[in-house]
């Protein structure tokens, strides 16, 4: 099975993607909701694990141009035209190295580790040496992103895997010909995760729902492994949540993002952000950000206080701003708020929204 999926990998590029919950200037923002204030970015050593063709770990470079990227991936093709497109872009702050994480013997610490899309993609004896190099090899106020899919949500997905591959046998049809065809026949839950296989697109599919190698985890099983390798978990890098196994069989989480720091790093008071408080804050009746701040939830960018300072949200606390155009009481709200952010202690979030004055 390892060996298909390397196979793969060597005959195959993975689209060119981009993460933003493993863009270290996100997560560095995201730490800080744990009380983790992390390295500056703009003077950080970076690794990707798993770096594929670079498109990520470029991006990252080129956004910090004294930061030090370093990338990894077994894919000698992938490594091959990463360093190519390093060298068109000119690039002098990242470097690509071809190999195993098993044998990775960089020089130092690094303030920033990813693997994105690695976790569930690889055997269990290169799942416990990722986790043992990251607890090795993270620096003192490090922060590791590591993503995997969880078996909460995947165990439905491979049911569907499993009927849609079944027509692609009977018919001599491609995946996304079968999938389109059982979703005339299945059930509005199955039809939700057609429609959700179909948006990643043929080439994500072939790697990832119908891929060699989907090994999904719970998070309880994640974090037992990431104990065992001297980590403390921190919490989801795309959320700021942290949940557990039961809240994931009940939402059927498919994917997860965790932020690790080492165990022995102590964590300050979380969000710690006292010289933006307005002392003449109020909570509004019916909540409302005036018309920038509006459009910037709503396009996921970060939102700017009154004295001009950004301030990143997690998606599901994004989701609840959103929602704050003046029409929704706080009742409204705060029932929205149980409903797309679980974990959100509601009303104290929205204490320090309007201490920043973002009502104003
Ligand atoms: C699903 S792809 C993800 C690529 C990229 N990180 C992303 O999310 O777009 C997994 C990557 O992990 C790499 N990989 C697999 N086993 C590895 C290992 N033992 N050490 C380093 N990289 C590995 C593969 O070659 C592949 O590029």
């Amino acid at each position: 099975m390892q060996r298909a999926f390397a196979e793969l990998y060597q005959a195959e590029v993975y689209p060119p993607m981009s993460h933003p919950s493993a863009d270290p200037a996100v997560i560095a923002g995201v730490a800080r909701f744990f009380g983790v204030g992390v390295s500056k970015v703009e003077r950080a050593r970076i690794l990707e694990i798993g770096c594929g063709t670079g498109h990520h770990l470029l991006s990252v470079a080129s956004c910090w141009p004294s930061a030090e990227c370093v990338g990894l991936d077994v894919s000698r093709k992938y490594i091959a035209r990463a360093k190519n497109l390093a060298r068109q872009a000119g690039l002098k702050n990242v470097s690509f190295n071809e190999g195993s994480i098993l044998e990775f013997e960089p020089e130092g610490e690094f303030d920033f580790i990813i693997a994105h899309g690695v976790f569930s993609w690889v055997s269990n004896e290169v799942k416990v040496g990722m986790m043992d190099f990251i607890g090795k090899r993270l620096s003192k106020d490090g922060i590791a992103v590591v993503s995997f899919n969880v078996v909460a949500g995947w165990r439905e997905r491979m049911l569907v895997v499993e009927k849609v591959r079944a027509i692609q046998e009977a018919g001599g049809v491609d995946e996304m010909t079968a999938l389109a065809v059982f979703k005339t026949v299945a059930s509005d839950r199955e039809s939700e995760i057609v429609d959700d296989m179909l948006a990643k697109g043929e080439e994500v599919l072939a790697c990832d729902d119908f891929g060699p190698m989907t090994d999904a985890w719970s998070l309880g099983a994640m974090l037992k492994l990431a104990e065992l390798s001297d980590l403390r978990w921190l919490g989801d890098s795309v959320t700021g949540a942290r949940g557990d196994d039961a809240a994931d069989e009940k939402c059927k989480t498919t994917f997860r993002s965790e932020m690790f720091c080492r165990s022995d790093l102590l964590l300050g008071e979380s969000m710690p952000i006292p010289e933006q408080v307005d002392e003449n804050f109020k909570v509004p009746n019916f909540p409302k950000l005036n018309s920038w701040r509006l459009v910037c939830a709503r396009e996921c960018l970060p939102l700017v206080d009154p004295k001009l300072k950004s301030c990143v949200f997690p998606f599901s606390q994004i989701k609840v701003l959103s929602a704050m155009d003046g029409s929704r009481s706080l009742m409204d709200l705060a029932d929205y708020s149980r409903e797309v952010s679980p974990e959100l202690d509601f009303l104290p979030w929205l204490k320090y929204v309007a201490e920043r004055g973002f009502f104003s």
